[in-house]
Formats: structure tokens, C-alpha cells, sequence
């Protein structure tokens, strides 16, 4: 055997020291679920300093880890806002369950939809309301509490103008429609609880919603490919919060059986009025 072929250069060195950081990085954040449907993959992650800063693919969905840099911020707003229910370490309390290993998505999901800061500890299900803090400080406090335990999923940006909308209508219909209504518009479920309205929320949201199964919403990690979800995300962001009620007048969304109750009335009792005036005149 060739002796020479035993020398590793400095580079190949340091080349294979990165790569077993990124694969060690990975194995941390890798959450449960098929490769490809959500999960970050050797191939389809990016990785800086041994530590994966993004996953997922440009035409689909792209997965970034929030700035190390927001941290000592995050760490600042994570006291004054959050440790007074989630623990001084985000160790969980009495009043709120950890949130280490989270992942950004999930605090960032919690805190641009306004769920967080909570109102008040352990209600049944926290509310959607208008965010109090701002989608930076949001993001500085998601890359806080990912620096303690870095964790999948990252935070998605969705490529919504390379999405099918066909395939988004019919996968709304079989996964979402059952609970948030064809429309959007949200409906009761059981104890108290709801499925809110999807009518102003952005495609992250959606795509974080889809990932992380806020609440008792399914999570749908392992069923949904990135492409499905980013359909999904479009469908809702275009569609459904933007219909265009083809055949005249929306009614406000009521849905085919009261419309056609509608017709009824209007219709049938048109044509009474009308039998009405027939009828006087003979
Ligand atoms: C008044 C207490 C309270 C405060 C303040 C509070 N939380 Fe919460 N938090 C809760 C409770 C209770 C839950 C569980 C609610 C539920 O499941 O509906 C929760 C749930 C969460 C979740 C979801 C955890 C999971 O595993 O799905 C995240 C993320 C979160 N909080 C982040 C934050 C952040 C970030 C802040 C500060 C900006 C914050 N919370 C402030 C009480 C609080
Ligand atoms: C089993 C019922 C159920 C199904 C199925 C379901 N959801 Fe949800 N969804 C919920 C509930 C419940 C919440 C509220 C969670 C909470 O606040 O605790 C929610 C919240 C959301 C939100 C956040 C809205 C807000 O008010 O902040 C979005 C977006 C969303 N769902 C999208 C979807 C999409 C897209 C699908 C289909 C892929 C889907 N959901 C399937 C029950 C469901």
C-alpha cells in the first residue's frame, strides 16, 4: 500500500471535522417523522460552525434557525415576558410547561398569533388575539429558547408561488376542512374548545400550524410532504382568504345547504308572488 495515500491534508482535516458537527448538529435538532416530510436530511441541510442554519428545499420550504446573534436580546424578553409562567430557564412552573426542545416554529407560532404572552396560566385553550410583542421580538425569543436546546422545526418560509392550488384545495378538504370548515371559518370542537378561523394568517403561520400541531390540532410531521404543506399554506393564504364566490353573491360562505335554502326562499317565494299576481288579475 501507497504510504502517501495514508496523509490527510489539514483541509480534508478540518473538512471532515465540519461534517461530523453538522451530522452531530442534526441528529439534535431531527425531530420524528420520514425524511423529506418535514424532518431536516443530510442533504437538504446547510451548516455553519458545525451547526445547522437552515434545511429544506428552495422550491418548497426553506427551515432557518432565527440569528445566533438575537439571543442575549431574546434572553432579556424571555424574563420580562415569559419566565414569570415558563421558569427563569424556560424549565416550565406551575404556571406554563417547558419549552425546552420546542423548536423555533413553536415559539414563533405562539407569539406572532398573539397566543403568548398568555392572558392567564393553564386556561383551556390559550387564544389566538393581536400579537402584543413584535414579530422580531418573536423571533429574538424563539432564538433564545433555541439556543438552550436546539431543536426542529426551524422557522419556515414558504415558496407559495411555486404551489398547485388544485392539489391545495384537495388536500385542505381531506386534512384541514374537518375541523377549520371548508371555508376557513373555523368551528366548535369538543370541551370548550375551538378551531379557529384561518382567515388572517400568513403562509408561515399555516406552515408552522401544519408542523408543530399547536393545542389540539393534529401534528401532521411525517404526513404531509413540504410540498403538500406549501400547497396547503397557498390554498389558504390565496384562496380561502381571498374567494372569489364564482355564480354571484357569497353569502357570506354558509356553506351549499343554507345556500341552496336561500335560493329556496327567494326563488319559491318569488314564484308565489308571482302566482299571487296571476291569481288577483284572473
Ligand atoms: C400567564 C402565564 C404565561 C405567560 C406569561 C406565557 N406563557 Fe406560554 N404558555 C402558558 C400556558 C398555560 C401554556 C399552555 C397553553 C395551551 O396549551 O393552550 C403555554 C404554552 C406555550 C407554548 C406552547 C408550548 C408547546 O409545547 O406547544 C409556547 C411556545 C409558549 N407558551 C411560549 C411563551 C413565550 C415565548 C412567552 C413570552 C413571550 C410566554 N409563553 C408567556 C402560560 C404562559
Ligand atoms: C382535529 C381538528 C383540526 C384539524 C384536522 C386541523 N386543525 Fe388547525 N387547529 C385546530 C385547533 C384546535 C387549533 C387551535 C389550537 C390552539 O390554539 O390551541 C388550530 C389552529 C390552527 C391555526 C392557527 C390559527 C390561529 O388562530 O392562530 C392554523 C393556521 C391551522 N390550525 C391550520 C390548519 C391546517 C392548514 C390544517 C390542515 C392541514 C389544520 N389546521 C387541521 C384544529 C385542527
Amino acid at each position: 500500500m501507497n504510504s502517501a495515500a495514508l496523509v490527510v491534508s489539514p483541509q480534508a482535516k478540518a473538512a471532515a471535522a465540519a461534517a461530523a458537527a453538522c451530522a452531530k448538529s442534526l441528529k439534535a435538532i431531527s425531530y420524528p417523522g420520514p425524511p423529506s416530510n418535514g424532518s431536516p436530511t443530510v442533504s437538504d441541510a446547510r451548516c455553519r460552525n458545525g451547526h445547522i442554519v437552515t434545511y429544506g428545499a428552495r422550491n418548497t420550504i426553506i427551515y432557518s434557525a432565527p440569528p445566533a446573534s438575537l439571543v442575549p436580546a431574546g434572553e432579556l424578553l424571555f424574563a420580562q415576558n415569559c419566565s414569570s409562567c415558563h421558569g427563569q430557564n424556560a424549565q416550565g412552573g406551575a404556571a406554563g410547561p417547558p419549552l425546552i426542545g420546542v423548536g423555533p416554529a413553536t415559539v414563533n407560532f405562539w407569539v406572532t398569533t398573539g397566543r403568548m404572552p398568555a392572558a392567564t396560566p393553564l386556561s383551556i385553550q390559550a387564544q389566538p388575539k393581536p400579537p402584543r410583542l413584535t414579530a422580531v421580538e418573536a423571533l429574538k425569543i424563539a432564538a433564545y429558547v433555541n439556543s438552550l436546546h436546539p431543536a426542529a422545526p426551524f422557522i419556515p418560509t414558504v415558496n407559495v408561488k411555486a404551489a398547485n392550488l388544485t392539489d391545495g384545495a384537495s388536500l385542505f378538504a381531506l386534512n384541514c376542512a374537518a375541523c377549520h370548515t371548508i371555508t376557513g371559518a373555523g368551528d366548535e370542537l369538543a370541551y370548550g374548545t375551538n378551531a379557529p378561523t384561518l382567515h388572517g394568517f400568513t403562509s408561515r403561520q399555516v406552515a408552522e400550524a401544519i408542523r408543530t400541531g399547536p393545542g389540539n390540532m393534529p401534528w401532521f410531521t411525517g404526513n404531509l410532504t413540504d410540498a403538500q404543506v406549501r400547497d396547503i399554506a397557498a390554498y389558504v393564504t390565496e384562496k380561502i382568504q381571498h374567494p372569489s364566490n364564482p355564480g354571484g353573491a357569497g353569502l357570506g360562505g354558509v356553506g351549499p345547504v343554507a345556500e341552496g335554502f336561500v335560493a329556496l326562499l327567494f326563488g319559491v317565494g318569488g314564484l308565489m308572488l308571482i302566482c299571487f299576481w296571476i291569481g288577483d288579475r284572473a
